[in-house]
């Protein structure tokens, strides 16, 4: 097995593809004579078999008839070794062509050894790490026999109600770009070919990340324009890297069923792009498209599937049954057929399916691989985010004798993992607690005390025990958060604050005036403003996985230094949503200069709040700004300086600055480049993120930093629907977050 390329990414420059095609059209000609070699010795029902995905069921006997007359041409759930070759003879042995199953799951944040959930795997702003926990996820996955997996999901994800947030790279194009690019690399390898690589699947192809109302499967109303400008940027970025295969999303847009959507599917991914992979259907989308209101019954839908440009169903075998009758009756050609036939096949000769289609059966010791748990590790300690630090109340001092650990989060192995972990098993999570203990156990007394059982958790009686834990202890580490179950598919929330009676917790535990550090493990960004004014120290991290304990613990204790960023807004109320830092700016933008509610006066005039686009309760402003996190040292940043005042499109600009470590730690800064775009011919962002980099400085230390920004990327999609980069003025930030650092500006000229 290849050991894990530890990184060393204390800077990493990060240039987002461009938009010219994707270089994989049309597969090198060896493999597209072996397709083309297969498809004309097929009957139409093999062809539709391998259209057609089935979940795994009951014994093998049970499928094998179905994959032997060539019915199958991937299963989806099947992580037995010995039954995933069962399943493969039976293809490869007893079908007429023996062409191989394509095994399929959802290896979302890791297989065995859990990573952090990818929103978190977000915070880090670390490619790099994000690449090696896909990696790990892919080594461990294949050697099991899955060869496809179903991520990355690069949604780009603005409301945090919406319970797949947890699942996304948070609310930003560029950084979900990045990522999902990484993500792709890490899976893929650099060959689908070798037996370690798993086919990524960039997914939900579109706009699901919108559902209206944060309501999982809703529909969504996104203008061409700001799908093109803000939600197809990292589905392009991920077939620019390669990604084998897409799915596409539940949800209709403007009335048009991403599974029924020839533009995206034929127009945009297939001709603009130039993609020559293949599109899976998600979960029943095919038929769903009756509830939709698109299609009349399966028939229908499976024509308006595979017409629209969809290859293969996951599910719902409309495409078996009722294809043949379609294309007699003239609604479905014979050529649509074979043009996803041969989409399917490329992928199954990419991924050398044909000439190595078994798995060793006993390669599963690969599992939790000392490595993988050191990679796991890492990323969970990257992906924390130190919101506040009173008094510098951590890391935890030396003189510290005694730490009271308390609340539902800090012995919960299940939870503590997060959403999508199928193959994760909670026997093998190291939580806050036992790594607390087994680590600093030496150096300070640990007195538990749970408060509450679990996040949802509304009985008090356990309150006043964590309040004696408290009393006894020099400082309080509360552990509260969410359940892994509420949030993910299908686990949406219309509240955001923290559930049960964990207010309650924090607020007794901030009453006895000890220290108090609240670590808060979600799957999304929750409305804490209440317990972080209450606590002293905040580190938020999303649910970190398998080696979350030592990972926090280390954090805890300062053997390791926070550097993770907030990638997404964290709203004050829930009532803010949607609220994102790369927002238009509307013609009266809002003002800092609100009146308390309270204080306006009885019969105030109408324009009493200046007439400027707020909330008179809560104002305008976020809790936390996209991009947020302090760490336990102190950085200054100079003022950057620009290559050129004036330039063309072609030219590439230069950003420098001094970056300086002011603080006593050695530490991470998260170093951030935003662009606006001041007059264009469409109102634009006032902010969008075009560059980051991580820079590891020791204390007093200094470095000039540089990005490079081509001015090719400023382009967008403007009036006329053309993707340009209009000439004119921009502003430039460089800063540790969306809201902070001395505006530049350039020009761009013709
Ligand atoms: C439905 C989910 O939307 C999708 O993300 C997942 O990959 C499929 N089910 C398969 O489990």
């Amino acid at each position: 097995m290849k050991t894990v390329k530890l990184l060393s990414a204390c800077l990493l420059l990060l240039p987002l593809v461009s938009c010219t095609q994707v270089q994989n059209k049309g597969g090198d000609a060896a493999t597209e004579q072996k397709v083309e070699a297969l498809l004309s010795k097929m009957t139409l029902e093999e062809k539709l078999g391998q259209m057609n995905q089935i979940s795994s069921y009951g014994n093998i006997e049970d499928m094998s008839g179905l994959i032997k007359k060539g019915e199958i041409g991937s299963i989806l759930n099947e992580v037995d070794p010995v039954r995933v070759n069962a399943l493969q003879r039976v293809a490869v042995e007893e079908s007429r062509l023996g062409i191989p199953l394509l095994m399929a799951r959802d290896v979302i944040h890791g297989f065995k050894t859990i990573f952090p959930i990818p929103l978190g795997q977000a915070a880090t702003f670390d490619p790099q790490v994000v690449e090696d926990g896909a990696w790990i996820a892919a080594i461990e996955a294949s050697s099991v026999g899955v060869r496809w997996t179903f991520s990355p999901m690069i949604d780009v994800s603005r409301d945090p109600r919406w319970g797949r947030i947890a699942e996304s790279c948070g609310e930003d194009t560029y950084l979900s770009s990045v990522l999902g690019a990484a993500m792709v690399k890490g899976y893929q390898g650099d060959s689908l070919n070798s037996p370690t690589s798993i086919a990524a699947c960039a997914k939900h192809f579109v706009g699901y990340g919108a559902a209206e109302g944060g309501r999982d499967y809703n529909s969504t109303f996104i203008s061409e324009r700001n799908l093109r400008n803000i939600y197809l940027p990292p589905f392009e970025a991920a077939a620019k890297a390669g990604a084998a295969t897409f799915m596409t999303s539940f949800n209709d847009n403007d009335g048009v069923p991403s599974t029924g959507n020839k533009f995206i599917l034929r127009d945009v991914l297939r001709g603009e792009w130039g993609f020559d992979g293949l599109v899976v259907t998600d979960w029943n989308s095919a038929r769903e498209m009756i509830a939709h209101g698109v299609a009349t019954d399966d028939k229908d839908a499976a024509a308006l599937a595979v017409n629209a440009g969809v290859d293969m169903e996951m599910v719902s075998y409309t495409f078996f049954k009722y294809l043949p009758e379609e294309i007699k009756a003239g609604k479905v050609k014979q050529s649509v057929v074979d043009e996803a036939v041969r989409n399917i096949l490329r992928v199954k000769f990419r991924l050398g399916l044909f000439d190595n289609p078994y798995v060793d059966e006993k390669k599963a010791s690969v599992m939790y691989d000392a490595s993988h748990l050191e990679a796991a590790k890492r990323a969970a300690e990257e992906s924390a985010i130190l919101l506040k630090n009173e008094g510098e109340v951590l890391p935890l001092k030396e003189n510290i004798r005694t730490v009271a650990v308390v609340g539902p989060m800090a012995d919960a192995p299940h939870d503590q993992l997060g959403t999508w972990i199928f193959d994760g098993e909670k026997a093998h999570t190291q939580t806050p607690l036992t790594a607390i203990k087994e680590m600093y156990g030496d150096k300070v007394q640990v007195i538990y005390e749970q408060g509450l059982a679990y996040s949802r958790d509304k009985n008090t009686a356990g309150i006043s025990k964590a309040v004696a834990a408290a009393q006894r202890a020099d400082v309080v580490i509360a552990f509260v958060g969410e359940e892994s179950i509420l949030s993910g598919e299908a686990h949406c929330l219309a509240d955001l604050n923290l559930q049960g009676a964990q207010s309650e917790l924090i607020a007794a535990l901030a009453k006895t005036g000890r220290p108090l550090v609240t670590v808060i493990m979600a799957g999304r960004p929750l409305t804490i403003g209440k317990e972080v004014e209450a606590s002293n120290a905040v580190l938020y991290s999303f649910h970190p996985g398998t080696m979350g304990g030592p990972a926090l613990a280390d954090l805890l204790f300062g053997k390791a230094v926070p550097s993770g960023k907030t990638p997404v807004t964290f709203l004050k109320t829930v009532g803010q949503v949607p609220l994102y830092y790369a927002h238009n700016n509307s013609g009266r933008p809002a003002s800092s200069h609100l009146k308390p509610l309270d204080e306006v006066p009885l019969e105030a005039s109408q324009t009493s709040e200046g007439s400027s686009s707020s909330y008179m309760d809560v104002g305008a402003q976020p809790l936390y700004p996209f991009g947020y996190g302090l760490s336990y040292t102190t950085f200054k940043y100079g003022k950057p300086q620009l290559s050129a005042g004036e330039l063309s499109s072609k030219d590439v600009l230069t950003v420098t600055f001094d970056l300086e470590n002011t603080g006593k730690y050695e530490g991470t800064e998260i170093a951030q480049l935003y662009v606006q775009d001041k007059v264009a011919s469409v109102t634009r962002p006032v902010k969008e993120l075009k560059r980051f980099a991580r820079v590891t400085l020791k204390p007093g230390e200094k470095k000039t930093v540089s990005f490079e920004l081509p001015i090719s990327e400023l382009a967008f999609w403007n009036l006329n629907m053309v993707k340009t980069v209009e000439p004119g003025d921009f502003g430039l930030w460089v800063g540790p977050d969306s809201q902070t650092g001395d505006e530049v500006f350039f020009k761009v000229v013709d």
